[in-house]
């Protein structure tokens, strides 16, 4: 496997971002509803602080690759796929993109306008950007959460398409993204 991209799969490094940052924010979406629900306890408190640890994680991430991505151009789509899918395949990556920054950015709001001090992982002080503000952290806490509902929805119909193509359309796109494939023609 090549560590850039090629015309016909993608590479290492792409590949890697796409399948950490997938796990990563899945994770998210289960941690977050969990601490969320989770009773008021210290335990409570240290749920937030790995949800929040690994959602400025995913931040920091999500803006490397798309620094990778603007550097190093996607593979081009297989022969056979009709121009409309592949705008909309477009439109619903960009769509991704920007959820994946605007997610954990509204994260980080909702945590900044409440009293609570945090150290991503115990150890790396956050800037305390805005002053404490309840009214402010509860407009944060809900654009948060229906941005992850946008998140978790955009997300079922990418899978739903990436599925779609390997087992109805049997063309490579899936194929070229899987961690264990190398080159596909
Ligand atoms: C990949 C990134 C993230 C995902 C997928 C995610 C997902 C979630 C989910 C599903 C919830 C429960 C929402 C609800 O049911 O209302 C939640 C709540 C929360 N998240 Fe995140 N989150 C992410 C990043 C962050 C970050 C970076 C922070 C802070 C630095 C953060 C802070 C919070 C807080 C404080 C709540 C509780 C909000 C409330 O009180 O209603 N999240 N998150
Ligand atoms: C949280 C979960 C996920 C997120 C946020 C996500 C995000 C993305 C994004 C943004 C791209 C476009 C890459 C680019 O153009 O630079 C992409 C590509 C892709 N994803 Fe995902 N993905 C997720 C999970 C999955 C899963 C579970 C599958 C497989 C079932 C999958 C299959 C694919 C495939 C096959 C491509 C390549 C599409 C192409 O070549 O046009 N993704 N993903």
């Amino acid at each position: 496997m090549t560590i850039r991209n090629t015309t016909n799969s993608w590479g290492a490094i792409a590949k890697s971002f796409h399948w950490i940052i997938a796990l990563l924010i899945l994770s998210q979406l289960v941690l977050g509803n969990i601490a969320e629900g989770y009773r008021l306890s210290p335990t409570k408190l240290d749920l937030f602080v790995w949800h929040k640890s690994i959602g400025v994680t995913v931040l920091l991430l999500v803006i490397l690759r798309v620094v990778w991505r603007l550097t190093n151009p996607p593979p081009t789509p297989p022969d056979g796929i009709p121009a409309w899918e592949t705008i909309a395949a477009r439109i619903g990556h960009a769509l991704l993109y920007l959820l994946m920054l605007a997610v954990p950015l509204s994260g980080w709001w909702v945590s900044d306008a409440t009293r609570i001090p945090f150290k991503a992982f115990w150890l790396v002080p956050m800037p305390d950007l805005i002053a404490a503000n309840r009214d402010i952290s509860d407009l944060a806490a809900d654009v948060h959460g229906a941005l992850t509902k946008l998140l978790l929805l955009v997300v079922v119909i990418h899978i739903v398409a990436a599925l779609r193509h390997h087992f109805f359309m049997h063309n490579k796109i899936l194929s070229r993204m899987l961690p264990w494939r190398g080159e596909t023609r």
